[in-house]
């Protein structure tokens, strides 16, 4: 087969990293993540295919029986996957790729003498290893596989100091001698930071340390394309670097915590994760006839979704609610806060598989001034990202964390099921305010009881 020549190659590399930065580009808005990751994934088919036509390779079959084999298991657990379980797919993938890296890595220390190229392989080696076995445990942990609480035994620090410093010195001998055997030594001390340095994070952070180890592997892919000299993958790793690393920053800024505090909080004592018991101190609960009674003869409704909705997968009842309460002429928005659920863009993701105009999803800081002119907040399974703790309780593990202002409401309406915190596992005091009303229930059924109230009203 004749092979393609390079300067086509460099052309469709080209038109692949284009189509990266747009995906890129695409995901950042609701209206165009779908588009956006169409183009991401067309990208990379441009990109395999090209290495396919314009790299003489050994091993086609086996190459192929990878793909196949690959393909085979990712599919139909991509299909199958709960929305509620995308981080800990998205951890395994990720680890995937820093694995891949990594072995990119140790394979290609032996077709070296160069030293620069041997000192890209070690990045490669440690940062991927690390992604690998650290990514594994952040899948353990959101899987419930082990515990979701930060692990934590004595001397830990300083065995993590030991690790990374023995990665090092290991590191720097391989780049001059690169000695396979130092490198397989290399890879178990990466596979053991990897595991350390995700022991200690627990609860809430756990999808962060996600986003960190994504830009981790980026990094290794990045450094792997500069050990095969493959412009793209050193595109495309950058990318994944820079994106994985901003988001990162955007999800620890929007809990109000420091990457820092993240990774290293749990040494000081500062777990995430709280109590899961129920108070019983009481409250004010309702019917759903009250219910839409408040919302049926209301002017402005704000509707707060949260984690409850997409487990209850109310989504479309929630949407049909507000086209039912919009007939009667009230305003209604949905307040998006930007940690609400579980993972980045979940309530976006979630309402517009219900088809909810992208004008009625409303961010934190553009709708929070408007609370004081709603007559009803409509809480549907949100409880942390609502919680005035986050304001005024300094030892509280969620204080810092801008929250959606819907005490300002002048009714606060919260559907769930029972007196359970959310995921940070402290009270909510706002549930025990005069203006807060309680409907008890799974929230696609309170959503359903009530629509059906309005309607008759
Ligand atoms: P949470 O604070 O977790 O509250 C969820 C609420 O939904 C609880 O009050 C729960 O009460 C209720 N609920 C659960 N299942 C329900 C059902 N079937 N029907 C009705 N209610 C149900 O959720 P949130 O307000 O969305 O906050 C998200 C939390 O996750 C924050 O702490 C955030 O930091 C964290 N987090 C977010 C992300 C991202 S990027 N989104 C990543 C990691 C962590 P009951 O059990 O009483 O029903």
């Amino acid at each position: 087969m004749t092979l393609l020549d390079p300067l086509w190659t460099s052309l469709l590399y080209l038109a692949a990293a284009v189509c990266f930065i747009l995906a890129l580009r695409g995901l950042s808005s609701p209206r165009t993540a779908r588009r956006g990751n169409l183009l991401g994934a067309f990208g990379a088919l441009l990109a395999v295919v090209t290495v396919f036509v314009s790299v003489k390779m050994d091993n086609i079959p086996w190459i192929l029986g990878a793909i196949v084999v690959g393909s085979a298991v990712a599919a139909p657990v991509a299909r199958r996957v709960q929305m509620t379980q995308m981080p800990q797919l998205v951890a395994l993938f990720n680890g995937v790729g820093g694995g891949a890296a990594a072995l990119v890595g140790l394979l290609e220390l032996g077709h070296t003498g160069d030293a620069w190229v041997r000192v890209a392989i070690v990045f490669t080696l440690l940062v991927g290893a690390v992604s690998f076995a650290g990514s594994a445990i952040t899948f353990a942990k959101l899987q419930e596989l082990m515990t979701t609480r930060p692990v934590l035994f004595p001397g830990l620090p300083v065995l993590m100091g030991a690790v990374l410093l023995a990665a090092v010195g290991v590191g720097v001998v391989v780049v001059f001698n690169g000695s396979f055997a130092l490198a397989l030594v290399l890879l178990a001390l990466g596979l053991v930071a990897g595991v350390l340095l995700v022991l200690p994070v627990g609860g809430a952070d756990v999808p962060i340390v996600i986003s960190l180890l994504n830009a981790f592997t980026g990094l290794a892919v990045a450094a792997s394309g500069l050990v095969l000299g493959n412009v793209l993958l050193v595109v495309a790793g950058t990318l994944v670097g820079a994106s994985g690393t901003i988001l990162t920053r955007a999800m620890a800024a929007a809990m109000g915590r420091k990457v820092t505090g993240i990774l290293f909080g749990a040494f000081r004592g500062g777990s995430t994760a709280g109590s899961t018991t129920a108070s019983d101190r009481p409250v004010r609960s309702s019917s759903a006839e009250d219910v839409a009674v408040l919302l049926g003869y209301a002017q402005r409704v704000i509707i707060v979704p949260g984690y409850g909705l997409a487990v209850a997968q109310g989504q479309h009842t929630a949407a049909e609610l507000a086209l039912a309460l919009q007939a009667r002429g009230i305003r209604v928005d949905f307040a998006i806060h930007p940690v609400a659920g579980r993972m980045p863009g979940h309530m976006n993701v979630l309402l517009a598989e219900a088809d909810v105009p992208y004008e009625s999803l409303r961010e934190m800081g553009e709708i929070n001034s408007e609370f004081r002119t709603a007559d009803v907040a409509l809480v549907v399974g949100a409880n942390d990202v609502v919680n005035p703790a986050a304001k005024t309780s300094a030892g509280s593990p969620i204080y810092g964390m801008p929250i959606l202002e819907v005490a300002e409401a002048r009714q606060v309406v919260f559907l769930k099921r029972s007196m359970r915190p959310g995921f940070a596992g402290i009270e909510n005091e706002l549930l025990y305010e005069p203006q807060t009303t309680l409907l008890f229930g799974d929230a696609k059924d309170s959503l359903t009881k009530v629509l059906g109230a309005v309607k008759a009203l």
